[in-house]
């Protein structure tokens, strides 16, 4: 059996740098680590992970080897992996299946001979571990324990499997942990969208139509930090509370048929298919540029693009140009994949502490509980609440306890009017 594959075995070395660097800004982490180390409670358990292959997976990953795990790892999406972590981590014995630039075919191999490795406990980011295991490798499940899923996407399609009656091991949706998504899906993807945008562009923002397609915890982020840049922020929207929000956070709300005339820059992080479509393609200003950064690369219909357009050229990385029979020029960052993560490197350390801190406490849950039924969990109160803590105190930031009285006070009816 391979024991990993990736780009090249030669870049270990600048990977190690940069999973230093990552654990660096990753103090909650460190902790767990730290902890893990002493009372090995991972030990000779087998870990697949399908995660972005990132130098903050690096650190997630090194945390659950000192926990006495054995890990294989596969990357979430084909154009994410940092092939220099990946070699580092090959190095460290890990099993690491992930190169970036990839075919569907060669992802889907990277999947299966993660899970060769026959985990007991899986972690998704996505859920192609858990939709695999249930489809091709359905014999592999009854040695499964559980698993965790990083991102709302994936938790939209465990849900579903659950609501169908076909999940077959229980799940904890780290995702939904308010220290989770408060945080990553929006400081996290704000600010590393309007990264990958300029990393592939180097375009001002300042005074541009920048059209964010969702107001979810994503969608908030990037209208909040492209703001911070000076640009224009127009929502689009399909859930009238979010646009309502959107609206009075001072934004201008419209439907994507409007705003796709207007926008300079559109970018969708809906989690949905077909939100920038034909009709709105055929619509565009000659030089819009159009980015990713939900899940998967199904929003924008890449299709239609291509249908319309009689040429296509890269004119610099992640940047591809469309000439349209007309003449206009559209540009299409990434290949439509997640922006963040396929044009620059994901989001900062200091976020994916939270979210791994998660995952490696939501791991040794899963270990630690035998009797978790094929259900999708939430992640417990004590772990997103210790996550918090562990993050304040690492930010030097203390604050007050309730007193006695309070306590009494806040969980009485009695006292009123005085
Ligand atoms: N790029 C990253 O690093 C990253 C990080 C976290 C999450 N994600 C992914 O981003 C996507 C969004 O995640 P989220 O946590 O913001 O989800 P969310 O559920 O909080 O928000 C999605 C929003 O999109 C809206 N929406 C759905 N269809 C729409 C349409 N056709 N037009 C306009 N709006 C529409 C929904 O009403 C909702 O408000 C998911 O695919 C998630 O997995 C990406």
């Amino acid at each position: 059996m391979e024991r990993f594959r990736v780009k090249d075995i030669a870049l270990a070395s600048k990977g190690r740098l940069q999973i230093e660097w990552a654990s660096k800004h990753m103090p909650v982490l460190a902790q767990i680590k730290k902890r893990f180390s002493r009372e090995r409670p991972l030990k000779n358990l087998a870990l697949g992970a399908c995660l972005h292959v990132t130098k903050e997976t690096g650190a997630l990953v090194e945390t659950f080897l000192v926990g006495g795990a054995k890990v294989a790892l596969c990357g979430s999406n084909p154009l994410s992996t940092q092939d220099d972590v990946a070699a580092a981590l090959a190095k460290k014995g890990v099993s690491v299946f992930a190169w970036r630039v990839q075919t569907t075919k060669e992802y889907y191999w990277c999947v299966e001979r993660t899970l060769d490795f026959e985990p007991s406990i899986t972690l998704d980011d996505g859920a192609d571990l858990v939709s695999t295991l249930h489809g091709k490798r359905k014999k592999a499940l009854p040695k499964i324990k559980g698993g965790t899923e990083e991102t709302t996407t994936g938790v939209l399609r465990l849900r579903a499997m659950e609501k169908a009656g076909a999940l077959r091991y229980p799940i904890v949706a780290v995702n939904d942990a308010y220290t989770k998504y408060l945080f990553d899906n929006r400081y996290g993807t704000g600010q590393s969208t309007l990264d990958g945008i300029l990393r592939a562009t180097n375009i001002l923002l300042a005074g541009k139509n920048f059209v964010v397609c969702g107001y979810g915890w994503c969608g908030r982020g990037i209208a909040m930090r492209a703001q911070g840049m000076g640009a224009n922020i127009i929502v689009t929207e399909t859930n009238p509370t979010r646009a309502l929000e959107a609206a009075m956070n001072g934004f201008r709300v419209m439907p994507i048929a409007e705003a796709a005339r207007i926008g300079d820059i559109l970018v969708t992080a809906t989690g949905d298919t077909n939100v920038i479509r034909k009709e709105h393609i055929q619509k565009m200003k000659d030089g819009t540029i159009l980015a990713n950064s939900g899940h998967f690369n199904v929003e924008i219909n890449i299709k239609h693009i291509e249908e319309l357009a009689k040429s296509k050229r890269n004119i610099r990385p992640n940047l591809d140009e469309y000439a349209l029979s007309d003449g206009r020029k559209l540009y299409l960052l990434a290949e439509g994949r997640l922006v963040n993560l396929a044009a620059a490197e994901g989001h900062p350390s200091e976020v994916m502490d939270m979210s791994f801190a998660n995952q490696a406490l939501c791991v040794e849950h899963l270990a630690k509980n035998e009797k978790m039924a094929a259900k999708v969990y939430a992640v417990p109160k004590e772990i997103d609440e210790t996550v918090a803590m562990l993050k304040l105190n690492a930010m030097g930031v203390y604050i007050d306890e309730l007193t006695r009285e309070q306590k009494r006070y806040l969980s009485t009816w009695e006292m009123g009017t005085t």
